[in-house]
């Protein structure tokens, strides 16, 4: 894998332009997205509401939903009198951009608005919708203009049998962490061989939870769905996620939602798309857009600006958010890509933790190599497909198999301090990173 990646640049302009030929501009209708199974279908009234991570956590405030095509207007009402119900006066708007998810025989409007201007540490009342049809007021808050403890949310895959297991573990974490300020999906949040449902499911599982915190998404493998009439490989982000999420606009052209980084105060943490194993291969392809093939060249766009932004970090506490595990915790499986080109970066830019998926498993760990210290990687697995650990592997400290698991961490100003727990409320495992006299050294390893 190594050596296909040292191609010269005429070779990408090749791959590159020879895509452009056989695939671009041929996407019909019918390969958008199967129109099958639609027991989740969008009506007038505003739903999937999903408020996502800003740039700005400060001062603003990212917010999406759906509803059906009769509906060509929304906007966000929004004010900081949160107590009193007659609040009119006071109510501020924000007109919202439509994103238009195609199907074979309709359309979906989802609806996009960034709120700003916003004060720091407080909370906003905000419904949306139109003058007709329009959600209830939910209530946001943004972050502390400096750092505060405070703590965060992180789930694995959820992606099968979504609506039969996934509700179970959002409302175990927030029931519990209610005042978790984020929180972190590392993909594969949905099933690539199913349809809108699976989107429809998702949503269903998060409910209020995913308008009332925000959450930032890596994709995963699962989040492109299979080409109708293709081979199986070739794979196309679901449009439902340009729909759904407005991430920081921060990242390099072309992984829009998918590459960006999120600073709340006290911490870095960088979403990086992992779905490059395959492309390697001109026989297997994956699209984040019909005009966007993954090929070499992407993949070296990312890593140039992930060192910028490694490099650029001036938060105490730094990680990373991506789907595929740089060591996998399960047999016969391995990520040499995200070895030999993610791997150096973070330990020579002192990534504190990786937060990933895929595995289906729960497994922590350090590389084997390095002298009991960060990055600490961890998988885990947040819904109901299980699989089992290869135990044999050198970096892994602690796993847990069949098993469906939240996590929370903790952050101080000289600790990170992480639990796994199960829906019993157990703590099935629990490490900190402790930072002292300039100098971070791992506890409970
Ligand atoms: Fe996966």
């Amino acid at each position: 894998m190594k050596s296909k990646l040292i191609l010269l640049p005429v070779i990408y302009l090749l791959i590159i332009s020879a895509s452009s030929c056989s695939n671009h501009g041929q996407l019909k209708d019918s390969d958008v997205i199967a129109e099958t199974n639609r027991n989740f279908v969008a009506s007038d009234w505003p739903d999937r509401i999903m408020q996502c991570v800003s740039e700005n956590p400060q001062s603003e405030i990212s917010l999406t939903w759906r509803t059906s095509k009769a509906i060509s207007e929304g906007y966000a009402e929004y004010t900081k009198n949160i107590t009193s119900v007659k609040s009119d006066d006071k109510v501020q708007v924000k007109q919202a951009k439509i994103v238009p998810v195609s199907f074979e025989n309709h359309q979906d409007h989802y609806f996009q608005v960034r709120l700003d201007g916003l004060e720091p540490s407080s909370s906003y009342m905000v419904r949306v919708g139109n003058d007709q049809y329009r959600s209830e007021w939910f209530s946001v808050l943004t972050a502390p203009s400096s750092f505060e403890p405070f703590s965060f949310l992180y789930f694995g895959d959820v992606q099968n049998d979504i609506k039969e297991y996934a509700p179970r573990i959002f409302r175990h974490a927030s029931a519990n962490y209610p005042d978790a300020r984020f929180i972190l999906h590392s993909g594969d949040l949905v099933l690539s061989s199913g349809n809108d449902d699976t989107w429809g499911e998702w949503f269903y599982a998060g409910n209020w939870l995913l308008q009332q915190i925000p959450s930032m998404v890596a994709a995963g493998n699962s989040d492109h769905f299979r080409w109708q009439n293709e081979p199986v490989d070739k794979r196309l982000l679901f449009p439902q996620w340009h729909g759904s999420f407005l991430m920081p606009a921060n990242g390099p052209k072309g992984f829009e939602n998918l590459v960006y980084h999120f600073d709340y105060p006290g911490i870095r943490i960088i979403s990086l798309y992992s779905n490059f194993e395959s492309t390697t291969d001109n026989d297997r392809e994956i699209y984040i857009r019909p005009e966007t093939m993954l090929t070499e060249n992407m993949f070296h766009k990312q890593i140039l600006w992930l060192e910028e932004i490694l490099e650029s970090n001036t938060q105490p506490w730094l990680a990373v958010l991506m789907h595929h595990p740089v060591f996998t915790a399960r047999q016969e499986r391995d990520n040499e890509l995200m070895q030999e080109y993610f791997l150096p970066l973070f330990e020579k830019y002192k990534v504190d933790i990786v937060f990933q998926g895929h595995d289906h498993v729960y497994a922590r760990g350090i590389n084997p190599e390095m002298n009991n210290s960060t990055p600490v990687y961890v998988i885990s697995i947040a819904g109901g497909k299980m699989r089992k650990v290869d135990k044999s592997h050198q970096w892994i400290y602690q796993s847990i198999e069949n098993t469906q698991l939240y996590q929370t961490i903790h952050i101080t100003e000289n600790m990170l301090e992480f639990k796994a727990i199960d829906l019993g409320g157990s703590t099935r495992d629990k490490f900190q990173i402790i930072l002292e006299n300039n100098k971070k050294s791992l506890k409970g390893f």
